[in-house]
């Protein structure tokens, strides 16, 4: 016999726990935007897949909500307690991942974190960026090429790092020195780049919110692997954003925020030589780093789903 609520049989609108999800989908206007509709049905059959499997109590899931309250609050200008959650979640190398698939040879990119200054000082090669003498002297030189080995002259390189107590210098305005380990150089004709600095060392993240209190929770701990921050530029080519890493530093298989990839780990080597250390302008010993830029000309990068 014919029911007499045939839409109801077939795919009521009304909620049950095993079709939560197609339900609530089954809501989306047709009129919405084609992307936000994939977007937020993906968003919606994943989340209920994982509520289904922890089958949350009201106090576990109110506990939840409060944590991104708490999230949220902690927010201002200067602190973007979400991108963090993001970063210790492997979101955000994740989803830099995604948008940057370069070719094999490419420098890879990484995540920018909070703390790059657009507009810092522009030095002639060469330079110290460390203003504080904090900390072991080092020589960072190489030169920025296209994905054939070809120099590329005028390529624009960004730098900044924390100071040898582990802060960048807008973590500590009026302690530091203004643009502290922070400048910008430009390559020569050949594409080579050389300045001065000291051997970075590992930090923590901002750990005293919401995200530094999960992590503690999750047994993590907040501490980032010893690197170097770099933006390379060059018209016709993908800038490249990414790190450099010491190869010495306990917590390169754990940063934690998954920045490290095996291919940014760079050599240092301890030089006790005093005519070298002359010749760069520093005392006996110093770390010399020796370090490529190689960058993909622009549009050469592709998504998966598109
Ligand atoms: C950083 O390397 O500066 C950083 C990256 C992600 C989160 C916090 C700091
Ligand atoms: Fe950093």
């Amino acid at each position: 016999m014919q029911s007499a609520f045939p839409a109801v049989q077939s795919a009521s609108p009304y909620f049950d726990e095993a079709r939560s999800a197609d339900v609530v989908n089954a809501r989306m206007s047709d009129d919405a935007d084609p992307r936000l509709k994939q977007v937020m049905s993906v968003l919606v059959r994943h989340l209920h897949a994982a509520i289904k499997e922890i089958e949350p109590t009201h106090e576990e899931w109110f506990a939840a909500i409060r944590f991104l309250t708490e999230t949220g609050q902690m927010c201002t200008d200067w602190r973007q307690e979400y991108i963090l959650l993001s970063d210790i979640l492997g979101v955000s190398m994740l989803v830099d991942a995604i948008n940057h698939r370069r070719p094999s040879g490419a420098t890879p990119n990484t995540i920018l974190g909070p703390f790059y200054v657009a507009d810092a000082p522009e030095y002639s090669n060469g330079t110290n960026i460390c203003l504080d003498e904090k900390g072991e002297p080092m020589v960072v030189e190489g030169r920025v090429t296209d994905i054939e080995g070809n120099p590329i002259p005028n390529a624009k390189l960004e730098v900044w790092q924390t100071n040898d107590d582990g802060f960048y210098d807008v973590q500590q305005k009026g302690v530091q020195p203004d643009s502290n380990m922070r400048g910008v150089f430009t390559s020569d004709a050949d594409g080579r780049y050389w300045f001065r600095s000291v051997k970075p060392r590992h930090y923590p993240i901002p750990s005293d919110g919401p995200v530094g209190k999960l992590l503690g929770a999750m047994g993590r701990h907040p501490n980032r692997a010893a690197h170097l921050h770099f933006i390379v530029t060059a018209p016709g080519f993908d800038p490249v954003i990414t790190h450099i890493f010491t190869p010495d530093c306990p917590y390169l298989p754990e940063d934690a925020v998954f920045g490290v990839k095996r291919e940014l780990i760079a050599e240092f080597n301890k030089i006790d030589d005093a005519d070298a250390a002359k010749r760069v302008g520093f005392s006996s010993p110093f770390w010399s780093v020796s370090w490529d830029f190689t960058l993909a000309t622009s549009g050469n990068l592709h998504r998966q789903n598109t």
